[in-house]
């Protein structure tokens, strides 16, 4: 994300004015302000009264507890969404441009509030506050305004059909929707999905990741602050398999759009199919292949394919962790990946300015990927640097590289979702096209090269919903992202995102042949 340029602006813009604000945050002074359910425009405790506790990743404390949803609290959040989508509903007859202004307000609200929910959101998910505060929430308010805009031009067509008919299409609103986010950008990945789903006219039930809740739920407060009316947003937090469940099985819930693991979107697509056939979208796991000729800028490479592997400690679904290296430029390139995982990357405290690598999210990840890491080794590659666990507090995870990674191992097939590089070799185009699109997975791919012809075969063979060339992780609200195979279906962001929103209505009016 870091890597291209546009976001890179943003960064320094943000970096200089929060430092003007002179608001230091650390682990111990961040208030924790909302910790219920947000329903229907009020925060409310579970019907059951329970809550759970959301653990500090860089520390292992308890940071608070917060109310836990089940099925009782999703029936309740949908039948205030239901209410607020009907036709009729303040919501149903507002002007498309006041719901517009009412998304630039909510985005202004959460610049305004900026520091404090970048604190937050590092407090909740152990990411270093420069990219809290630098990448997750300049995107955040970027995608709300982005679709903010699109509010009042979404339109349908008028078509010459056959016979005396008047007919047009109305692109409307789906309905109720459920969004089920995940833990690595937590408030990104929620404005991923809530902003189309508002600017389409929809209401929503979000289910946050449990172990992620925070931040969502206070920026669900600015939205009631700047005036969306009751049952449009709703926000739950809860675990997967009791609310997020309830709601992928939810009768009258029109739309799931989901963002998690391979193995969850299947049973979201399956309770989709056993309840009542709800649209799915679907953002999943990904093993994305990063090519490098040996024709290319190296430091450019380099660089970029660090970010690639390392950005968000290696918790991104289109990390690049298949790298295929031309030969010729191999030890040279295995050389530099080594030197700047052992000298770029900054382990700490994740409030302090320097660091830029945090912990995983919690013991369940950084077990995960332990275990890969020793299977990559049991299974031959070549351990270059890293691999263990760092520190003794927190669940931080050192910078590994591994060399000489063949095909078939785990740690090649696998969704490591940590700091882990897996590099081989390649001699040629048609063997790297082959290799590289040999897997379930196809989110994102990315080629290093200087050769024109080269860049466009590449982009056009490989299987990917997102294509880099000379770059990674551009992530903007303006460019569609999904993926292609078991990456899932759909396109989060872009114009693409409001056909997933929206139901197409064709009405026909017959007209009549002669004035009467
Ligand atoms: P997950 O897929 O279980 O969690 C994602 C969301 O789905 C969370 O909100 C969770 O509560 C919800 N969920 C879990 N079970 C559910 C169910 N039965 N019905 C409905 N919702 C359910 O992912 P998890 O367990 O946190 O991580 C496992 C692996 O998934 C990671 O190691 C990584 O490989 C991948 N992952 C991919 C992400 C991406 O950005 N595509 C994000 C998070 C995880
Ligand atoms: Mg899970």
């Amino acid at each position: 994300m870091i890597a291209s340029k546009l976001l890179s602006r943003t960064f320094l813009r943000y970096q200089s004015t929060a430092a003007a604000a002179a608001v230091a945050y650390n682990s111990k002074n961040v208030p924790v302000h909302q910790t219920k359910l947000f329903i229907n425009n009020e925060f409310v405790e579970s019907v059951s009264g329970k809550r759970f506790e959301v653990i500090n990743p860089a520390t292992g404390d308890l940071i608070c507890d917060v109310a836990e949803a089940d099925k009782e609290d999703v029936d309740i959040a949908v039948a205030a969404a239901r209410k607020a989508v009907e036709y009729g509903s303040p919501w149903r007859t507002m002007d498309a441009s006041q719901r517009g202004r009412l998304m630039y307000k909510w985005a202004d609200a959460i610049e305004r509030d900026l520091d404090y929910i970048a604190a937050l959101e590092t407090l909740d998910n152990g990411k270093p506050l420069n990219d809290s505060r630098g990448a997750d929430l300049p995107l955040v308010i970027n995608t709300l305004r982005y679709f903010a805009g699109w509010c009042d031009k979404i339109q349908g067509k008028t078509i010459p059909s056959d016979g005396s008919n008047f007919v047009y299409t109305r692109h409307e609103p789906v309905g109720v929707v459920g969004g089920i986010t995940p833990w690595n950008f937590p408030l990104g990945m929620f404005a991923w999905k809530i902003a189309p789903i508002l600017a389409c006219g929809n209401t929503c039930v979000m289910k946050v990741a449990e172990q992620t809740p925070l931040t969502a739920l206070y920026v669900a407060k600015l939205a009631k602050e700047v005036g969306f009316p009751e049952g449009v947003i709703n926000v739950l937090a809860g675990y997967g398999p009791t609310a997020g469940r309830a709601i992928a099985y939810h009768m009258d819930i029109e739309k799931v759009g989901f963002t998690g693991s391979t193995e969850v979107g299947k049973l979201v697509q399956e309770a989709s199919a056993k309840s009542n056939l709800k649209r799915v979208t679907l953002e999943l796991g990904g093993k994305s292949p990063n090519i490098i000729f040996d024709d290319c800028d190296l430091e450019q490479a380099v660089a970029a394919s660090h970010m690639g592997v390392f950005f968000n400690v290696g918790q991104c679904c289109c990390a690049g962790t298949r790298i295929y290296v031309q030969d010729t430029m191999y030890e040279k390139f295995v050389e530099r990946m080594v030197q700047k995982a052992q000298q770029d990357r900054i382990l700490g405290d994740p409030y302090d300015p320097r660091t830029n690598h945090g912990p995983q999210i919690d013991d369940v990840q950084l077990n995960k990927i332990l275990g890969l890491v020793e299977s990559g080794i049991q299974q031959g590659a070549s351990l270059q640097t890293g691999g263990a666990q760092h520190g003794e507090k927190g669940y931080y995870m050192q910078p590994t590289v591994f060399a000489e990674v063949q095909d078939h191992m785990d740690i090649s097939t696998q969704e490591i979702f940590g700091p882990v590089m897996q590099i081989s070799s390649f001699k040629d185009t048609d063997e790297v096209i082959e290799r590289a699109n040999n897997s379930q997975y196809g989110l994102a791919a990315a080629v290093f090269t200087k050769n024109v012809d080269r860049m466009y075969h590449m982009c056009t063979a490989l299987k990917a919903g997102n294509m880099w060339g000379n770059t990674y992780n551009v992530l903007v609200p303006q460019s569609p992202f999904g993926g292609f195979k078991q990456s899932g279906f759909g396109r989060d962001l872009g114009e693409y995102a409001l056909s997933h929103y929206t139901e197409v209505k064709c009405v026909s009016i017959a007209v009549p042949q002669k004035n009467s």
